[in-house]
């Protein structure tokens, strides 16, 4: 390679010595590429001075030079110029474009000197190198297309066409190498970029740089170029889903974790740094019932959950990243709230009055009653009851009720009511509430005043003292207030055709009778008025009883000796028949007494007689006998005097003188009286003449009541048909029929028997019938009531 190459700077070097043999000291020029190997042939220098090579070290020749020395030496053996040491263009002439070695070469004897030059041609032994084989660039990933960026050069110290002439970098869509040469011919690369970068798909590229030469045989250097894709916050966060669903109950405490919202943002650092938060319209709809967290995204229970306020939130959650402009991404969480049972049914009751009369018929309606349950559902369905075996129930429509009466209403019964209404849901476990309803029977006058028995016995001691109160009448009225007042009054009517209020008055506040008059037995035994009770209401009611007043007898009569006859102040004069025997009769003391039972029961005594042994007096008959025959020495009269007196207490009594004569009689009819007293089949005189006084006396009674009656019917006509009885029967022997519940009148008046006492007929020994056809012709006739055998004897 030396030395064929090196032929044609031969040639050169050649033609210039020619043209410089006309000087003495000719310049000489030689060619040489560099790196030839140490003694490569580059020249014949003694041929090319025209130097005889014998004498050339006998001249001295050699090459003095300037650093030629160094890489060049001549043999003086040939005179042949050839490579001392490598020569290496770069460091000797850089990038000098023409790179020469000169050298002197001497001789003596003549002293010559001779000037020439090797001229180092350039060989492409350099390849191209960077600096430290990287290069680092940073792009941001927001750069345009076409974008350039200057990149660091590569060197090569050879020149010319050895020097670098191309760059290229390995295959990528998005980079190419644009080169362009400055003014001094320096190749300058950029990078282009040929498309968007996204850091999101490739973050960075690490490309293989290489630079080329232009040498025949070429070289290349490569460096890696490392391009880091910068973050632009080109992305918005992105939620999971569009729409959050979920569902919380509404009694979930405090705190619970409902959801967790995610977002994702693909760039990094701070843009891809999320916050999220409510949006700001829903930010009011969600404070105190959920919270999220800024940094987790929980979403969690921050209030109390009410299904019956809102039973659903939609609430827009956004998340922001913190880049710069920030970026953000939006979602849609769907809340439901599901349905506790946790509100109990509430009774309402709409009413105006709780008040309802007791006469309301059943089915009168009284009240509303609403029923609410907040919660949904069977949550909130509602059933009300009412206690059963009141009257009242519940109609039902949907959720409001109305309250009815089911019965009739008593207030005197039941005056009010309490209905406990229980209202319980449908849920499970339902929950129920209860409400009592206060219920106020008010009152109807439905009741008249009621007296404890229909008839009342009132029993009056007789002399009792007018104005003094004999009774007291209590009518009971169950109903209220007003409805309540009771009021007495009596019925008119008439007492021995008096009217009642001669008789009796009555206090009409508080029932008190009080007698106007003295009561006389012997007059008016009993009667019967009618006492009526009314109440105030309206309209008013009354009832009325029947008030039997029952005088008592007092002793206040004394006996009435009614034969023997005597003038008041003298005495009552007997005869007796010398010849009577022992136990002759001599008469028999009749007494009256216009009392009744023991105060009508008389005994008669001797009180004072001329001759006790003569006569004695039976203690119940009053018979009066004599006790032996009638002596000579006897007294012709003898003067008795006999007490009367009735068994009342304190008893009455009256006594009766007789002056008995004895009469000078034939003893037959006297010994005859005295057996008839013996035989009780035959009359005696005596016994003839006493009947015949008690049979007037008897007739005469009889017409005196017949009389009294006959007026007194007259009066009670209009007051019998005011009964309506049909008949009337008037019985005062028979006391059974009309006056019921009079024992105690019975038991007065019927004593065990009296003996032989002779009794006044009395008045109501006789009966007195009053059928309607005698009302009707205003007739009276006398009619034996029952058996006329009822007379005592
Ligand atoms: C250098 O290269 C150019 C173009 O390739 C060519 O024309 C020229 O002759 C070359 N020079 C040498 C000294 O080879
Ligand atoms: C009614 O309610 C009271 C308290 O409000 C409660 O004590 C009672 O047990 C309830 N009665 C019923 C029958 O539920
Ligand atoms: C009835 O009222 C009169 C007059 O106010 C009174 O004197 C009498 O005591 C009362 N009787 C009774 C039983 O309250």
């Amino acid at each position: 390679m030396a030395t064929l190459p090196s032929f044609p700077f031969n040639v050169f070097a050649f033609m210039l010595l020619i043209c410089e043999q006309d000087l003495i000291f000719g310049q000489i020029h030689y060619s040489i590429p560099e790196e030839m190997e140490q003694g490569a042939f580059v020249g014949n220098i003694a041929q090319d001075l025209g130097l005889n090579v014998r004498q050339l070290s006998a001249r001295k020749f050699r090459l003095s030079s300037d650093d030629g020395g160094r890489y060049l030496k001549v043999s003086l053996d040939n005179g042949i110029l050839s490579i001392r040491e490598r020569i290496d263009r770069e460091p000797i002439c850089g990038q000098a474009e023409i790179c020469t070695v000169s050298f002197k070469a001497t001789l003596e004897n003549p002293s010559e000197v001779y000037r020439g030059e090797v001229e180092i041609l350039d060989v492409n032994d350099n390849s191209p190198t960077f600096g430290d084989g990287s290069i680092a660039l940073q792009i941001s990933e927001a750069s345009a297309p076409g974008v350039r960026f200057r990149l660091e050069r590569a060197e090569d110290p050879d020149i010319g066409n050895n020097t670098i002439a191309a760059y290229t970098i390995s295959f990528t869509e998005y980079f190419s190498i644009k080169t362009r040469r400055t003014e001094s011919d320096v190749l300058i690369p950029e990078l282009l970029l040929d498309k968007s970068l996204d850091r999101e798909l490739q973050s960075s590229f690490q490309l293989l740089f290489t630079a080329t030469d232009g040498g025949t045989r070429q070289r290349t250097g490569t460096a890696q170029i490392l391009v880091t894709v910068l973050d632009f916050n080109d992305n918005a966060p992105v939620f999971d889903h569009d729409i959050y669903r979920v569902s919380v109950s509404e009694d979930a405490p405090h705190g619970t974790l409902v959801m967790i919202v995610k977002a994702n943002d693909l760039d990094e650092g701070l843009n891809g740094e999320i916050t999220y938060s409510f949006s700001d319209v829903d930010l009011r709809k969600a404070r105190n019932v959920f919270s999220l967290d800024p940094d987790s995204g929980e979403v969690r229970v921050d209030g109390p959950l009410d299904f019956e306020k809102t039973n659903s939130y939609s609430l827009d959650v956004q998340a922001v990243d913190h880049g710069s402009p920030t970026m953000t991404g939006h979602s849609n969480v769907l809340i439901k709230v599901i349905d506790v049972n946790d509100n109990a049914p509430e009774i309402k009751v709409i009413s105006a009055s709780n008040k309802i009369p007791e006469n309301a018929p059943p089915g009168t309606f009284l009240t509303f009653i609403d029923v609410v349950d907040r919660d949904s559902g069977e949550n909130g369905q509602v059933r009300c009851e009412l206690p059963k075996n009141i009257p009242f129930r519940l109609q039902t429509s949907s959720n409001l009720y109305k309250l009815v009466t089911s019965e009739t209403l008593d207030r005197e019964g039941i005056s009010e009511y309490r209905l406990p209404i229980l209202a319980r849901d449908l849920g499970s476990p339902s929950l129920s509430s209860n409400k009592t309803i206060h219920i106020i029977i008010t009152d109807v006058n439905d009741n008249a005043p009621r007296f404890a028995e229909s008839t009342y016995n009132v029993y009056v001691m007789e002399n009792n003292a007018p104005g003094a109160s004999i009774f007291v009448l209590t009518a009971l009225d169950p109903d209220l207030e007003q409805n309540s007042y009771v009021s007495y009054s009596f019925v008119d009517n008439f007492i021995q055709n008096l009217p009642v209020s001669t008789y009796l008055t009555i206090n009409s506040m508080n029932g008190t009778i009080y007698a106007l008059r003295s009561f006389d037995y012997e007059e008016l035994k009993n009667f019967q008025i009618q006492v009526q009770a009314r109440d105030a209401g309206v309209p008013l009611l009354s009832s009325s009883a029947t008030v039997n007043v029952i005088v008592l007898d007092q002793n206040d009569n004394a006996p009435v000796i009614v034969s023997p006859s005597y003038q008041s102040g003298s005495a009552a004069e007997e005869g007796l028949p010398r010849s009577a025997g022992q136990g002759y009769l001599v008469t028999k003391i009749m007494a009256t007494d216009a009392d009744s039972g023991q105060n009508a029961r008389i005994f008669y005594q001797m009180v004072k007689s001329t001759d006790p042994t003569l006569f004695t007096v039976t203690k119940n008959s009053g018979e009066i006998r004599t006790a032996r025959r009638i002596l000579q020495t006897d007294t012709p009269v003898h003067t008795l005097v006999i007490l009367v007196k009735d068994n009342g207490q304190p008893s009455q009594s009256s006594t009766v003188t007789m002056n008995i004569r004895v009469l000078e009689i034939s003893t037959e009819g006297i010994t005859e009286s005295s057996t008839l007293v013996k035989n009780p089949g035959y009359f005696s005189d005596l016994n003839v003449y006493l009947i015949i006084i008690f049979s007037c006396t008897s007739v005469a009674f009889l017409l005196i009541i017949v009389l009294l009656i006959g007026i007194k019917c007259k009066q009670d006509r209009s007051i019998i048909q005011g009964y309506n009885t049909p008949s009337y029967c008037y019985n005062r022997g028979d006391s059974q029929d009309t006056y019921k519940g009079r024992p105690a009148m019975e038991e007065t008046l019927r004593y065990p028997g009296t003996g032989r006492v002779v009794r006044v007929p009395e008045p109501h020994q006789y009966s007195v019938c009053l059928s309607p056809e005698s009302a009707k012709s205003d007739f009276l006739f006398l009619q034996p009531c029952g058996a006329p055998t009822s007379q005592a004897e």
